[in-house]
């Protein structure tokens, strides 16, 4: 009897809605349906507020085009990803399988950058890197549905390496974090480093996300560098730049890194991050008409100053806009969302830039100063700088 009535019911339905001549459009158009986007990032832990600022970049650029990608509404899903690469897939997957996003947004994290790339390439969803740099995302591991809008680990120490080495800088004791964004940020420095004659006196690391850094630096102090290069992020580099201070060593060893030492950091590091020199793909004092508007666009919105991580999160918006309006919002017109994709020219609050053919962005990176509270450019360390993407077969 239920049933019946079940059917019944139904059945009057579908022939009220089929009357109307409302019923097979709406059906069809799945366009008509939000757009959904998820965002995995990490939203506690050292690199919180990394996460946070990308959000908000992204989310600025989405509201700046009236909150709408390809004409489509917008439905988000969100992850705390805790930079903890372990429940990497797992996160990812929740997103993809359970939530089923047409596009993943993520992540800061390389290690959990590795995870994710596995369920890009599995389920084939589009998927934009917004920081995490392992290179091999955008090498052998590239994928057609994978696009990169940060940089590749190598690209900013490349450019370090060459400008210390062009300095005369002789011997150096590199320090990182000991995971795939430490390690391949040191193969970019060695390489361009010793190539310029520098030599590489000691490599010291410390497991992410440890912030004990006494011991290190003791051994720092006994080993008389000419300069220390590193790459820490997030409240850890707060925290080695206060204690690189703190143990005396500020005045005496010239300080460098990739720039993430000195991104977000600069309030809570104080006057110990005054003369960091680093190379980044950014910095807040560019004094171009695009940056200025979008530094006083984000203080406004979020009562706090952007850096490079919101222009990340930023310029992936800027590239998923133009992906989506390409196809009018239908994500699952691929060839034509990818092809848009990959010739995109971004306009970006860092300086316009293009995609690889391995997607990955072909930047400049600038060569920074840390002075009153500010990462202040004096050079191009590198022009429209590309990673090599070796290794990757696009299939
Ligand atoms: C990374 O793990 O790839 C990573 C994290 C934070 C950064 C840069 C790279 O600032």
């Amino acid at each position: 009897m239920t049933s019946r009535r079940l059917v019944l019911t139904r059945s009057a339905a579908l022939f009220g809605a089929a009357s109307t001549g409302l019923y097979l459009p709406q059906l069809a158009n799945a366009q008509a349906a939000k757009l959904k986007v998820g965002l995995m990032l990490p939203y506690t832990g050292t690199y919180a507020q990394l996460g946070v600022a990308i959000e908000n970049g992204f989310r600025m650029a989405i509201n700046e085009q009236g909150g709408k990608l390809g004409g489509r509404e917008i439905e988000f899903f969100k992850v705390d990803d805790e930079s903890d690469p372990s429940k990497a897939i797992e996160n990812a997957s929740k997103l993809v399988q359970r939530d089923k996003v047409d596009v993943l947004v993520g992540t800061v994290h390389s290690g959990v950058q590795m995870g994710i790339q596995k369920v890009a390439r599995d389920s084939g969803v589009l998927c934009l890197i917004p920081n995490a740099g392992v290179n091999t995302a955008t090498r052998a591991l590239c994928a057609p549905n994978v696009f990169r809008t940060s940089f590749s680990n190598a690209q900013a120490t490349q450019a370090l390496g060459k400008v210390m080495a062009e300095r005369g800088v002789k011997k150096t004791v590199w320090i990182s974090w000991k995971y795939a964004a430490g390690d391949e940020s040191f193969e970019g420095f060695k390489q361009s480093y010793t190539a310029g004659g520098g030599n590489i006196i000691k490599e010291l690391s410390l497991p992410f996300p440890q912030v004990e850094f006494q011991a290190l630096l003791t051994e720092i102090a006994a080993l008389k560098p000419d300069a220390v290069a590193c790459f820490f992020a997030g409240g850890g580099a707060a925290k080695f730049i206060r204690d690189y201070a703190a143990a005396g060593l500020k005045d005496k060893i010239p300080l460098y890194g990739s720039g993430f030492l000195t991104e977000g950091v600069l309030d809570a590091a104080g006057p110990a991050a005054n003369g960091i020199t680093t190379a980044l793909h950014y910095s807040d004092a560019l004094a171009t008409p695009r940056n200025t508007q979008f530094r006083l666009a984000y203080a406004k919105n979020f009562r706090t100053q952007p850096d490079v991580y919101a222009v990340q999160g930023y310029d992936t918006g800027l590239l998923l806009i133009h992906g989506a309006n390409a196809v009018k919002g239908d994500l699952s017109s691929k060839p034509a969302l990818y092809k848009a994709m990959e010739t995109a020219t971004i306009d970006s609050p860092r300086g316009k830039w293009t995609m690889s053919p391995a997607h990955n962005p072909v930047q400049d990176i600038y060569l920074r100063v840390v002075e009153k509270n500010e990462n202040k450019v004096i050079g191009i360390a590198a022009k429209a700088l590309a990673d090599s993407g070796a290794g990757c077969k696009m299939v």
